[in-house]
């Protein structure tokens, strides 16, 4: 990835708690729907967030699917007055899960942009390694982002994002274009699937909040969606991530937070940010493979002869059926 991975130490970075176009970083105290009353129209290049899930996290009330779709919706719409005309909202969600059944949240609230008139541009499966083991369904590894635009005309930088090719420098050999690259130099796009740990407990972003989404992951939205100095928003800030990416690349940002131990959480990580101490995974480090760094202990119990669960299997009928 050809983007710069680190913070534009800029000394005129300062906090603000209200928003003022003049600013450049916000981070509100209170509830999204008040931070929007001071936003004014068409003022934002970039909304991006992961909103509540209403699964009944620390920081939520679990409601009836319904009320919490319509609170959703009051601040989508609001989001979508504050969107400039070339601007992208993105969205990110998993489940909402009700006694063992999943409802995917992105079906569900794709209606309300929809009847906002937002153009929706992919639906980016967030896929990780990590997270709940099921025991009646399969373990769920991904999430996705749902990606709109106000208009056909909005920003998208793709060169800063691009990733290495399988083959990079690989040239026509023969024909009229013989001796030219045949892929782009700049890198390939990185297509709608992207493979990025999710912060766990041994990942290097952990805090104390439940549910961080990584740097890197918004770290490729502002890049490819905004310009320098662009305003990012994030309504449902939490440990203050989005607008960490958008300092790092330049961009100001804003987002509210109720929970005052993560308004601090985020002020501080935005600090960090600023003076070049917060430690992120970078974007351009591949996943961790434990087979190609040697640590693979794992062994396959078919593949180990006198294995326990083998010398069980093999014993298996001294059980009786019950023990299937
Ligand atoms: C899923 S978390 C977001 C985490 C964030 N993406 C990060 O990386 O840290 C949602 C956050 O929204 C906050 N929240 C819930 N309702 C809110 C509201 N009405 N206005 C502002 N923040 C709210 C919660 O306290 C929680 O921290």
């Amino acid at each position: 990835m050809k983007a710069k991975t680190q913070t534009l130490f800029n000394p005129n970075y300062k906090f603000a708690d209200q928003f003022a176009p003049s600013e450049s970083v916000v981070v509100y105290s209170g509830d999204c729907l008040d931070l929007l009353k001071s936003i004014p129209d068409e003022s934002l290049q970039l909304v991006v967030t992961s909103p509540p899930y209403n699964i009944g996290k620390e920081y939520e009330k679990k409601l009836h699917l319904d009320l919490y779709l319509e609170q959703q919706a009051q601040v989508i719409t609001e989001c979508v007055r504050a969107l400039s005309p070339k601007g992208s909202i993105c969205w990110q969600v998993g489940n909402y899960v009700d006694k063992g059944a999943i409802i995917p949240l992105d079906t569900v609230l794709y209606p309300i942009f929809s009847r906002l008139g937002l153009r929706m541009r992919n639906r980016i499966i967030w896929h990780f390694e990590h997270g709940l083991h099921c025991s009646r369904r399969f373990s769920g590894r991904y999430e996705t982002i749902i990606w709109f635009t106000k208009s056909d005309d909005y920003i998208f930088n793709l060169d800063p994002v691009r990733i290495p090719q399988k083959y990079p420098g690989k040239k026509y050999f023969k024909g009229p274009k013989a001796g030219q690259y045949s892929c782009n130099p700049l890198g390939k796009n990185p297509g709608d699937l992207w493979v990025i740990p999710n912060v766990k407990s041994n990942h290097v972003e952990k805090t104390e909040h439940p549910c961080q989404f990584p740097v890197e992951l918004i770290e490729r939205l502002v890049l490819s969606l905004t310009n320098e100095k662009d305003w990012v928003f994030d309504p449902f800030l939490g440990t203050g991530t989005s607008v960490i990416a958008a300092i790092r690349h330049g961009r100001r940002g804003v987002g509210a937070e109720t929970v005052p131990k993560y308004v601090d959480l985020a002020r501080d990580r935005m600090r960090q940010e600023i003076e070049g101490t917060l430690r992120t995974r970078p974007m351009d480090r591949p996943v961790y493979d434990p087979v190609e760094n040697g640590n693979s202990l794992t062994v396959a119990p078919w593949d180990k002869k006198d294995s326990e669960q083998m010398t069980l299997l093999e014993k298996s009928s001294q059980y009786g059926k019950g023990c299937r």
